[in-house]
């Protein structure tokens, strides 16, 4: 049987605090199965270990966010690295360049990235990269570590696409693609070979249409899938093979 995953979301955010039992019953009916659940402190990460579903799947990543950078010392980042070790942390993510909220501190937001793939090198994980306004740098960094993973919410163009998949990452679309005004990504959605495609929502943000500008949630990947299967003329169920398979590659599932 078929069914649809969200490989990025944050359900365990506070704007899911008052509902997640019915986000969670929302999921199992919309036949969203599998999940994974992104968590940038480790107090998010370890409430993620509590959520559940007796229908669906959930892994867990844990990342240091580019925009957190500035509280990092050692003693954080080591409290990070521990559970980096842990089986349980699937991947290391979200991480990478923000330069669009902040540009004084891109020399610290570097180095914790670099740390960070260190670690992710050595203990052979994968990586959830966030890159915004910054991905030439992005890029630049990647390519100098032997590393696989996932461009999360994909938003560059399609001819950049090309370089991270050289790299051997996965591209990851969410629900920008299936907005009004999508010429780039639908451009990246022709452009990327099905068996390196993923989908998610980055739910509480970035709504699929029609639920564009409500809070998201898992469920909604569904949206995002179909216009995706529609934009390339597959089949639902076809398209769904292929992405439970590119996540289970991926995250080593
Ligand atoms: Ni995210």
């Amino acid at each position: 049987m078929m069914y649809w995953i969200d490989s990025h979301c944050h359900i365990n955010d506070e704007a899911f605090k008052d509902d997640l039992n019915e986000v969670l019953n929302r999921m199992a009916e919309g036949n969203i199965l599998e999940a994974m659940i992104i968590s940038s402190y480790i107090e998010d990460y370890e409430f993620a270990k509590t959520i559940g579903h007796e229908k669906i799947s959930f892994k867990r990543s844990l990342g240091i966010y580019p925009g957190d950078v500035d509280d990092v010392d050692e003693k954080l980042f080591e409290e990070f690295e521990r559970r980096f070790k842990e089986d349980d942390c699937k991947a290391i993510g979200e991480i990478g360049l923000d330069y669009h909220w902040r540009k004084d501190n891109i020399e610290k937001q570097k180095k914790v990235f670099e740390d960070q793939l260190a670690l992710a090198k050595e203990l052979q994980k994968p990586v959830i990269i966030h890159s915004r306004d910054a991905i030439d740098d992005t890029y630049e960094i990647l390519s100098r570590y032997d590393v696989k993973g996932v461009m999360h919410c994909y938003s560059d163009d399609a001819k950049m696409a090309l370089k991270f998949l050289d790299l051997g990452f996965y591209i990851s679309m969410a629900g920008p693609v299936t907005w009004k005004k999508a010429v780039k990504e639908l451009e990246v959605v022709h452009t990327v070979p099905l068996n390196r495609l993923l989908i998610e929502t980055d739910c509480p943000y970035l709504a699929p249409s029609p639920m564009r500008g409500k809070r998201n949630e898992p469920s909604f990947v569904a949206y995002t899938g179909e216009k995706i299967a529609n934009e390339l003329g597959v089949e639902t169920a076809e398209l769904q093979k292929q992405l439970i398979e590119n996540y289970h590659t991926l995250f080593g599932l």
